[in-house]
C-alpha cells in the first residue's frame, strides 16, 4: 500500500513530499511489474525507509530476510557488500543494487590475502568476519557476524581468542563484552570513528537528561560515554522499549529520522555523521533500478559457496531473546 503524507509528516517537511510522490507512485507501480521487493536498512533516508521499503532492519535482518525472499527480484537499498549477502543466501533471485559506488570502509580496508596472512601469523585462531566484508574476505573466514550477534558468535565458538576482522573498535568493543581475546585487523568505519568522548560530554551539557545510544563501530573510549551500545536494531528496540524523553543516538544521520516516526513524543538530539555510501540509494536512484534492471549484483559460484558457509553458520547460531 502506498504510504500518504500523514504517515510521515513527523520527519518529512511538506515541501519535499510534494518532490517524493511522484517517484513513490512509479516504484510502487515497478515493483508489482518486475514481482520485485525493496530490502532497506536503518541508514535509508526516510522518503526511501517509509516510503517504498517491504522489508527494513539492521544487517543482520537483512540478512536474514533476503534468503526468505519469494519474489523474483531484490533491490537492497544499503550498500554493496548487503547485495552480495542477499545473492549469496538465495542465488536464484536478481540482486540489484541502485548504484555501484554505494561501499563501505570497513570492506575496502581488507583482502582475503591479509586474512591468509592473519592465519598464518596466528595459527589455529577462529577467523570471525564483520559482514561488512566482500564476499571474497568471508569465504576465506570460519564464521561472520553483525554487530547485532557478534558477542553470541565469539561465545559460540567457545576459544580464548579469536581473530576479529576487519574492524578494530567492533573488535575492542565486543572483546570487552566477552572475555576473549581479539586479534584485530586496523579497519574503522569512516562514520561512526569520527565521534569523539568530548562530543557526548557536550551533548549531555547542552540536553540534561539525554539518554547516550552508541554504535558499537565507534570507538571504544566513545561507547565508555554511552549509556548502551548496540546494532542499529538494537537501539531501536531499546528506544521501542524504554521510551526516554530524550535520546541521542551516535550513529549515521537517518536513524533518528526513522526511529523518530514512530516516537512524535520522544526529543530526538541529532548529533550524527552522513554515510555517503548509504546516501546514494535516491529515490530516483531506486526507480531507475527497476526501470533498467542495473546494477544487478552477481557473487563467482566458488567464492560464493564458502561466503555462504561462513553466513550460514553465523545464522546458526542461537540469540538471546530480546
Ligand atoms: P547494523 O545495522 O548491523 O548495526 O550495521 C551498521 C552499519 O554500519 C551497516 O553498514
Ligand atoms: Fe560502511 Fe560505516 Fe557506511 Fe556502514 S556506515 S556502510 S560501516 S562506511
Amino acid at each position: 500500500m502506498t504510504i500518504t503524507y500523514d504517515d510521515v509528516k513527523h520527519v518529512i517537511p511538506q515541501v519535499e513530499w510534494a518532490t517524493f510522490a511522484e517517484d513513490i507512485e512509479a516504484i510502487e507501480r515497478l515493483k508489482v511489474e518486475h514481482n520485485a521487493v525493496i530490502l532497506a536498512h536503518n541508514y535509508m533516508t526516510p522518503e526511501v525507509f517509509l516510503g517504498v521499503a517491504d522489508i527494513r532492519g539492521d544487517s543482520l535482518a537483512l540478512a536474514r530476510e533476503a534468503q526468505r525472499v519469494d519474489a523474483d527480484t531484490i533491490v537492497l537499498a544499503g550498500v554493496h557488500f548487503m547485495a552480495e549477502t542477499a545473492k549469496v543466501l538465495n542465488p536464484a533471485k536478481r540482486v540489484l543494487l541502485p548504484d555501484l559506488r554505494s561501499g563501505c570502509s570497513l570492506a575496502e580496508s581488507i583482502t582475503a590475502s591479509d586474512v591468509a596472512a592473519l592465519r598464518e601469523a596466528h595459527p589455529g585462531v577462529p577467523v570471525v568476519t564483520y559482514v561488512n566484508t566482500s564476499a571474497e574476505v568471508k569465504a576465506a573466514s570460519d564464521i561472520t557476524c553483525t554487530s547485532g550477534n557478534a558477542v553470541q558468535v565469539i561465545e559460540s565458538l567457545g576459544t580464548d581468542k579469536v581473530i576479529m576482522i576487519p574492524d578494530q573498535y567492533l573488535a575492542r568493543n565486543i572483546a570487552a563484552r566477552t572475555g576473549v581475546e581479539v586479534i584485530t585487523h586496523p579497519g574503522a568505519c569512516e562514520v561512526h570513528e569520527r565521534f569523539t568522548p568530548l562530543d557526548i560530554v557536550q551533548i549531555r551539557h547542552d540536553n540534561p537528561g539525554v539518554t547516550v545510544l552508541a554504535h558499537p563501530e565507534c570507538p571504544p573510549e566513545v561507547v565508555a560515554e554511552a549509556d548502551y551500545a548496540g546494532s542499529t536494531a538494537d537501539m531501536q528496540a531499546y528506544v521501542d522499549r524504554e521510551r526516554p524523553s530524550r535520546v541521542a543516538l551516535i550513529t549515521e544521520c537517518s536513524m533518528s529520522d526513522n526511529v523518530a516516526a514512530d516516537h512524535p513524543d520522544i526529543d530526538f538530539v541529532r548529533p550524527c555523521n552522513l554515510c555517503p555510501h548509504m546516501k546514494r540509494n535516491t529515490l530516483r536512484a531506486i526507480r531507475t533500478a527497476l526501470e533498467t534492471g542495473t546494477h544487478e549484483i552477481t557473487v563467482d559460484p566458488a567464492l560464493a559457496a564458502g561466503a555462504r558457509r561462513a553466513i550460514e553458520r553465523m545464522l546458526a547460531v542461537p540469540m538471546d531473546p530480546k
